[in-house]
């Protein structure tokens, strides 16, 4: 039979030591989605046995296991890498134990890019045992409008009716409705965007669009179970958007009043 030098080295060790000498992942907790609206922390729980410094390295790749994107050595300060620098909160500790604190990531700076398959290995000079799990990424929208024709500038024969949504990953689906039911001939545009978020508006002809109308729009997110609806009577068109320009004049004559009170004083 033909050993390999790194064959023969191992069955050397195991000799000295005594046949302890593994090392295991216990649990690999990455979450199946996360989120920038939360922390997320990535943890590679593991067991070592004596003589647990024995060349301990904990290293974590994304997706290819060509080069890691982190990796820390016990007594030496964590590096984060590729894809992950500038993203992590290195000074986070999993656990007290020596062997066992930087073990995890703490991913501050999450962005769609970081969706993708975590792989933790754990090698000494004798052992190495790696996991790996994927992790779903969701942003939710920056903003979400419904937009219509104020009454006074509406046509007869049809009305475009609006919905857009910025910055949101993944791709959500979009409907709208009229008095409760679907418009199915209305169009989707999606704009994907450098940082890979994408602006969605959905927009439709509606045609005699009269008062009392009810215009919703709805957002989903399969994979994030997320659902968010605007919803608009169009009655109120013409007096709650006067209302919200009145208001917002009587501060701009304030505010100037003030600024005029400023100079004369
Ligand atoms: C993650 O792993 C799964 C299962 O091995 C594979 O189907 C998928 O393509 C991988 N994703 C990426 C981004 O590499
Ligand atoms: C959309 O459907 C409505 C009725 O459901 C119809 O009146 C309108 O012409 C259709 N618009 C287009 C662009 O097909
Ligand atoms: C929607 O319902 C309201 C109230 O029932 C009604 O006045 C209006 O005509 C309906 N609009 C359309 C487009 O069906
Ligand atoms: C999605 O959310 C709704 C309400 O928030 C909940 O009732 C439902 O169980 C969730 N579905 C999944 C698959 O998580």
């Amino acid at each position: 039979m033909d050993y390999s030098l790194f064959e023969i080295s191992l069955f050397i060790k195991i000799l000295i030591l005594g046949t302890s000498v593994c090392v295991k992942i216990n649990q690999l907790i990455v979450p199946d989605l996360a989120s920038p609206t939360t922390s997320t922390i990535l943890d590679c729980d593991y067991s070592l046995e004596f003589p647990k410094d024995e060349g301990l390295v904990v290293k974590w790749f994304f997706n290819e296991r060509m080069y890691p994107v982190y990796q820390w050595i016990p007594d030496v300060k964590p590096q984060e890498l590729g894809i992950l620098k500038g993203r992590l909160d290195l000074s986070y500790k999993a656990s007290e134990d020596k062997y066992q604190v930087h073990r995890a990531l703490k991913i501050v700076k999450l962005s769609p890019e970081l969706a993708g398959n975590y792989t933790c290995s754990v090698s000494t000079f004798s052992s190495e045992d790696s996991r790996t799990k994927s992790m779903l990424v969701f942003v939710p929208e920056k903003t979400m409008e419904l937009k219509y024709p104020p009454m006074w500038y509406r046509s007869e024969s049809d009305s475009k009716v609006l919905c857009y949504v910025e910055d949101i990953f993944p791709k959500p689906e979009m409907k709208l409705y009229v008095n409760s039911s679907e418009i199915e001939n209305a169009t989707i545009k999606y704009q994907e965007r450098n940082s890979a978020l994408f602006d969605v508006e959905i927009f439709a002809f509606v045609p005699g669009l009269v008062d009392g109308t009810s215009i919703l729009c709805e957002l989903h997110v399969t994979i994030a179970n997320y659902t968010v609806r605007k919803e608009a009577i169009y009655y109120d068109a013409l007096i709650s958007s006067k209302a919200a320009t009145t208001s917002k004049n009587y501060f701009t004559i304030l505010f100037w009043l003030l600024h005029l009170i400023k100079y004369i004083f």
